[in-house]
């Protein structure tokens, strides 16, 4: 059977400790210069219908080091755009190459894709999850403090899709979440419900940052949501990750954020650029946990 990474619960947590032991492996043979042609003659096509850095970058560059190829599709410039089916895109594009990443506004998008393609399909991003992000923060939290089995992480500000996938990680990872988020900008109803053991929502960020093992925020307006930057600045007063917060948190405790970020928003400079952020390493582990990830789907 096709193997897909749509969400973080697609793998096991026995299959996600094998991807991420590997992209540090990887990550090791790359920074020694040793050679890896493990996916030679192989082809990614990756389709973006929002912008990106990181993912387009990550994979693009992965793949390359990996002897294989890769397609950057934007929606626009593909029949998407015009409007072709996603199911009927799916089976043609799935028939000439070997693994399809998709950056999409709609999460069921991506389900469309899947059950057509004879390939494994890749969530990049979508309006609920974003699967990679949190390999890539797993790897660098397990790379520098071990297992983070039992620890409390703090979650500041949006119950947007990086929250999401944050509650699916702390059910999978065993992890307890502890959400400060301001009124109507809780996760979604649905998610709270069925991750319920795995999270608190608390009712102040300094509730959320006392005792924490790893701060973690995100920025008040999300791709897409540019019409509301000016309501949400205002919504979201009181929710910027600084030093004064960071200092309930436990004393080693790190701060990520998948980026871009907002300094003076979500996050102040002193805390982003500072010596407890991991923003950076976070970052570069996007290519190495998702080489790993490419060779875990594709049997390699
Ligand atoms: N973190 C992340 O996915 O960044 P990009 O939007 O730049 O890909
Ligand atoms: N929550 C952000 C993440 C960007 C990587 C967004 O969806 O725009």
């Amino acid at each position: 059977m096709t193997k897909h990474f749509i969400n973080i619960e697609d793998l096991s947590i026995s299959d996600l400790d094998q991807v991420i032991d590997k992209a540090i492996e990887l990550k090791h043979q790359h920074i020694s210069g040793k050679l890896n042609k493990s996916l030679e003659n192989k082809t990614l096509a990756m389709i973006f219908d929002k912008p990106s850095t990181r993912t387009r970058v990550s994979f693009e560059a992965g793949m390359t080091q990996l002897g294989g190829h890769s397609l950057f599709l934007s929606e626009n410039d593909i029949q998407i755009g015009r409007g072709e089916p996603l199911a009927d895109s799916a089976i043609v594009i799935s028939s000439m190459v070997d693994a399809v990443m998709l950056r999409v506004s709609s999460h069921e998008d991506i389900n469309v894709f899947a059950n057509n393609s004879n390939v494994p399909v890749i969530n990049a991003l979508s309006d609920e999850s974003h699967p990679c992000q949190l390999l890539a923060d797993m790897m660098t939290y397990k790379e520098i403090y071990g297992s983070i089995k039992g620890k409390n992480v703090a979650w500041i500000g949006d119950g947007n899709n990086m929250c999401q996938t944050y509650m699916q990680s702390a059910k999978v990872f065993g992890f307890m979440l502890n959400i400060a988020s301001p009124q109507g900008y809780l996760p979604s109803e649905a998610f709270i419900e069925k991750y319920r053991k795995h999270i608190n929502i608390c009712g102040t960020v300094e509730e959320a940052c006392s005792g924490a093992d790893l701060v973690v925020t995100d920025v008040w307006s999300g791709m897409g949501q540019e019409d509301e930057k000016h309501k949400r600045e205002l919504d979201f007063e009181g929710f910027q990750v600084n030093n004064k917060l960071m200092s309930l948190a436990n004393k080693d405790a790190p701060f990520m954020h998948c980026l871009p970020a907002h300094r003076g928003e979500e996050v102040s400079a002193e805390v982003i650029d500072g010596e407890r952020s991991l923003v950076w390493q976070e970052a570069e582990n996007r290519l190495h946990v998702q080489k790993s990830l490419l060779l875990f789907l594709l049997n390699k």
